[in-house]
C-alpha cells in the first residue's frame, strides 16, 4: 500500500550556501521552513576565516529569520594557507565552529583564498583532528589537465587517501559527492569519513545540462556526471543508518549571472529541498528511510543530538515555483522550477 503522510524528526542541511545582504534575506526563510539547523558554508568575498567574522555572520542569518523559528546556523572557518590553528581552537571552543571547509583555491564559486596545497593546512589540520573538529572538503582537483568529469575521482588518490593515512583520527566530509568512486571510498574509508549528498546529484546526470540546448540552471560543481553515479549515489542515499547524509549544496545566483557567457555554478533547491528529497526516497520505495538521510545519520556524525520536533510530508501535489524573488535586482531560478513534486511539506 502506498503511503500518504510521512511524519520524520526535522532534518538538517549539512552543506547550504546563503550569501549576505539581500539574498541571504531571501534564502535563509526557505531553509528555515523546512530545517532545524544548517552548516552555512564560508565562501563569502571576503571568506569567513575569523571567530568575529563567523559570530556576526552568524547574526546576519538569525536576524533574517521570520519570527518564532528556532533554526539554528552551524557556521564554519574558511581554510586558507594563513589559517591560526589558535582561531580555530578559540571558536571551535566558544562554540563557534561546528566544522572547517577546505576549498582547493580555484575550485569553484569564491575558492580564490583556498588552499594552494594541502600540506599547508598540516598544523590547522593536527589540531582539529586533535579537538574533533571536522574537516568538510570540496573534493575535486584543481588540475587543468584533469578532465572535468574526472576531477571528483582523481581528487580521492591525490588528496583523501593521503589525508586519511596522515590524519587517522580526523572527522572528514566529503561534500555534494557525484560519483561511484566517492561513494565507494566513504563506504570503505571507516567510521570518521561521511558524504553529503545533494537532491539534484540524486535527480539529474549530465544529459540535464544539454538537454536541447545548454541549461545554465543545471550547472554546478562538482559537475553532474552519467546515469551509472547518480545511481550509485541513489543507492547510498536511501541505504539508512550510515555515513551518507543531507546536504542540498543549495547555491543562490541571480538569474543575470547564470544566463550569460560565462555562468556561475550553482543549482538552487532551497525552496523545496526536503520535498525534493522526498520524491527520490519515494521513487525508489525507501520512504522508511528518508529519516535516516535527512535527520539522524548528520547529527549523529557530528556528535550532536537529533532534532526534537518532527515534520510531515503529504502525498498531495506541489508546484515548483520558477523563481524565487529577492531584493537584489534579480530573482533566483528554482531547481525543477514550473514543474510538480508528488510530496509536499505539511505547514504547521
Ligand atoms: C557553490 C557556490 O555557488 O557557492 N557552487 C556550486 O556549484 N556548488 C560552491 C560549491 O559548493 O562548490
Ligand atoms: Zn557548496
Amino acid at each position: 500500500m502506498k503511503m500518504h503522510e510521512l511524519t520524520i524528526r526535522r532534518p538538517d542541511d549539512w552543506h547550504l550556501h546563503v550569501r549576505d545582504g539581500a539574498m541571504l534575506k531571501a534564502v535563509v526563510p526557505c531553509t528555515a521552513a523546512q530545517f532545524g539547523r544548517a552548516i552555512i558554508m564560508p565562501n563569502l568575498l571576503p571568506p569567513v576565516t575569523t571567530v568575529a567574522q563567523a559570530n556576526s555572520y552568524r547574526k546576519r542569518i538569525i536576524d533574517a529569520l521570520p519570527r518564532g523559528h528556532r533554526f539554528q546556523p552551524l557556521m564554519t572557518a574558511y581554510l586558507t594557507d594563513g589559517t591560526d590553528p589558535q582561531e580555530l581552537q578559540r571558536g571551535h571552543a566558544a562554540g563557534v565552529f561546528a566544522a572547517v571547509k577546505l576549498y582547493p583555491a580555484g575550485a569553484t564559486t569564491n575558492s580564490a583564498s583556498g588552499l594552494s596545497d594541502i600540506t599547508k593546512a598540516r598544523a590547522a589540520l593536527e589540531v582539529m583532528q586533535k579537538i574533533g573538529l571536522p574537516l568538510l572538503v570540496h573534493g575535486e582537483v584543481t588540475d587543468p589537465s584533469v578532465d572535468i568529469f574526472d576531477r571528483e575521482a582523481v581528487f580521492i588518490d591525490r588528496v583523501m587517501i593521503p589525508l586519511r593515512r596522515n590524519f587517522p583520527e580526523l572527522k572528514i566530509v566529503f561534500e555534494h559527492v557525484t560519483t561511484r568512486q566517492a561513494v565507494e571510498y566513504v563506504q570503505t574509508a571507516g567510521r570518521r569519513t561521511a558524504a553529503t549528498i545533494t537532491a539534484h546529484h540524486l535527480m539529474i546526470n549530465r544529459n540535464a545540462i544539454f538537454q536541447g540546448g545548454i541549461r545554465p540552471h543545471m550547472y554546478c560543481l562538482p559537475i553532474a556526471k552519467r546515469e551509472e553515479h547518480r545511481l550509485a549515489l541513489r543507492k547510498a542515499a536511501t541505504s539508512g543508518p550510515g555515513n551518507f547524509f543531507l546536504g542540498t549544496d543549495s547555491a543562490p545566483h541571480p538569474q543575470n549571472t547564470k544566463e550569460t557567457a560565462c555562468g556561475c555554478a550553482g543549482v538552487f533547491t532551497a525552496v523545496t529541498a526536503i520535498e525534493l528529497y522526498a520524491q527520490v526516497f519515494d521513487e525508489d520505495n525507501a520512504l522508511a528511510n528518508l529519516e535516516s538521510f535527512a535527520s539522524l545519520n548528520g547529527p549523529a556524525f557530528y556528535g550532536l543530538k537529533p532534532n526534537a520536533d518532527s515534520i510531515t510530508l503529504v502525498r498531495s501535489p506541489r508546484h515548483v515555483p520558477e523563481y524565487l524573488a529577492t531584493d537584489t535586482g534579480q530573482p533566483v531560478v528554482n531547481f525543477k522550477g514550473g514543474e510538480m513534486l508528488d510530496w509536499s511539506l505539511k505547514t504547521a
